[in-house]
């Protein structure tokens, strides 16, 4: 049985602690797509470990496996092993042979094309994500597998990086360094595929995953990301270069979307809106388009936006895991939500991080957009339509701060009236079902509804 968990919105929507909660049933913890952009925190036994690579559950023993449809750069791959060893851990990582290797020159490109991008930069990662996998669409990317066949690797090396180079130097205008010199870059990566193939690490995904399906174990399957970061379903080009929507999880693994379909798909919704980079977003608070309503019935009600937008960036610790730049926050946006929902087929909600809106008088969310004098109800095409949108809001009585410690242990029940009133609000207009919600940063503060391996 397979179980799949899907960012709804914008990615940094709490999959971690899900993933953590429900992996604790599975055998194996496999990422789809997305590279070291995918910054996550595990707690486990007291001691925090941020990661960016490897999947979560191989902190907690689990196999963790990094799909075809993932780019791997190597380096950030042992270091983040080698520091979990050094904390007396043994995770056990396969990665896949067809997935794609970062090299120094596709994080020396994608910092250099988002300098000279300005207003259509995607505000990335910097980690080389676009450009790797704009590689592997134009058939000249360096795969896992031949880092271990260093004849393949160098001939790869030899097309490739006096293109790299020509771009960087010719077009852009920049000087060049050791990130694009074969020889040095054939002895590193050869190095590296001789470590991964010392320590066993490189499988064929699909068949590894599909003999685990077979003998009956559990597989999670974990997008990085979220829906509207999706390639093609997101807010192009202010998107990552990857599908972080559940068909990602049958390309990016090898297995078929019989088996993914058989299974479950999770989607993961915050309870507001975050997010790193740029692009519109009809329901910031706090942002350059002032379109989100007066709601405290001030004149000043952009200084109120500004101070509520810091209070729930503070509240949710919105600061990016991987760079520690302050995130953008908005109201729940439901026709992003509805979009969703229909992209992914999303089985089950975990709705995280109602606590952080606590205490608030009113709880705002977008519920539908005013577009060109329309009313609708779902994400358009393109974003340049989506920056045409206006957000129709419906207010929510706030709840208060309670000790969610003893909500977390008590139940669904337990949850302020409120607060369930809210959530209902979500899995109505979805049609899907909540399995979980999340009253705090750590598993033990997400109530479990439904377990989806059982
Ligand atoms: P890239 O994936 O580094 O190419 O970045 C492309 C866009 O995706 C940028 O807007 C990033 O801020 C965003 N992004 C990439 N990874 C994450 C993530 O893990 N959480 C939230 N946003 C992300």
């Amino acid at each position: 049985m397979t179980v799949t968990i899907v960012g709804s919105q914008l990615g940094d929507e709490g999959k971690g602690g899900v993933v953590d909660l429900y992996g604790d049933a599975a055998d194996v913890v496999a990422r789809y797509q997305g590279g070291d952009n995918a910054g996550h925190t595990v707690v486990h036994d007291g001691t925090k470990y941020k990661l960016s690579l490897v999947p979560s559950g191989a902190v907690r023993g689990k196999i963790g496996v990094l799909g075809n449809g993932c780019v791997v750069n190597p380096e950030t791959l042992f270091d983040e092993i080698d520091t979990l060893r050094e904390r007396g851990l043994e995770p056990d990582v396969r990665v896949a042979e067809r997935a794609h290797v970062i090299l120094p020159y596709h994080r020396a490109l994608d910092g250099i094309e988002e300098a000279e991008k300005e207003d259509l930069a995607a505000g990335t990662t910097k980690r080389g994500i676009g450009p790797t996998y704009e590689d592997k669409a134009g058939r000249r990317g360096v795969r896992i597998g031949d880092l271990l066949d260093p004849d393949v690797l160098r001939e790869r090396l030899e097309y490739v990086v006096p293109q790299k180079k020509a771009l960087a130097e010719e077009v852009f205008e920049k000087e060049t360094g050791e990130e694009f010199d074969i020889d040095h870059l054939y002895e590193t990566y050869r190095e590296y595929g001789e470590r991964l193939a010392d320590e066993e690490m490189t499988v064929d995904c699909g068949t590894f995953l599909q003999e685990r399906v077979d003998i009956g174990e559990s597989v999670m399957l974990e997008g990085a990301q979220g829906t509207s970061l999706d390639i093609d379903h997101g807010v192009y080009p202010y998107v990552t270069s990857s599908n972080p929507t559940a068909g990602g999880a049958t390309v990016g693994t090898g297995l078929g979307p019989t088996v993914i379909g058989d299974g479950e798909v999770i989607g993961i919704v915050k309870a507001y809106l975050s997010r790193v980079g740029t692009g519109p977003l009809p329901t910031e608070l706090g942002g350059v388009e002032d379109q989100t309503p007066d709601y405290h019935g001030d004149v000043d009600a952009a200084a109120d936006e500004e101070e509520l937008a810091t209070y729930i960036r503070d509240e949710g610790g919105e600061y990016g895991t991987v760079t520690g730049r302050p995130r953008r926050v908005g109201w729940l946006d439901m026709p992003m939500l509805r979009h969703a929902a229909r992209a992914n087929g999303f089985t089950g909600l975990a709705v995280n991080h109602i606590d952080v809106l606590a205490g608030l008088e009113t709880v705002e969310v977008g519920h539908s957009y005013e577009f060109d004098g329309e009313e609708i109800f779902t994400m358009p095409p393109t974003t340049e339509q989506w920056a045409r949108c206006e957000a129709t809001f419906e207010s929510f009585d706030g709840w208060p701060e309670v000790d969610w410690a003893a909500v977390a242990a008590e139940g669904y029940e337990a949850i302020p009236e409120n607060a369930q009133t809210y959530l209902e609000y979500i899995a109505d207009e979805l049609d899907t079902p909540v399995y979980a919600v999340g009253v705090g940063p750590g598993r033990e503060e997400t109530i479990v509804v439904e377990n989806p391996y059982e």
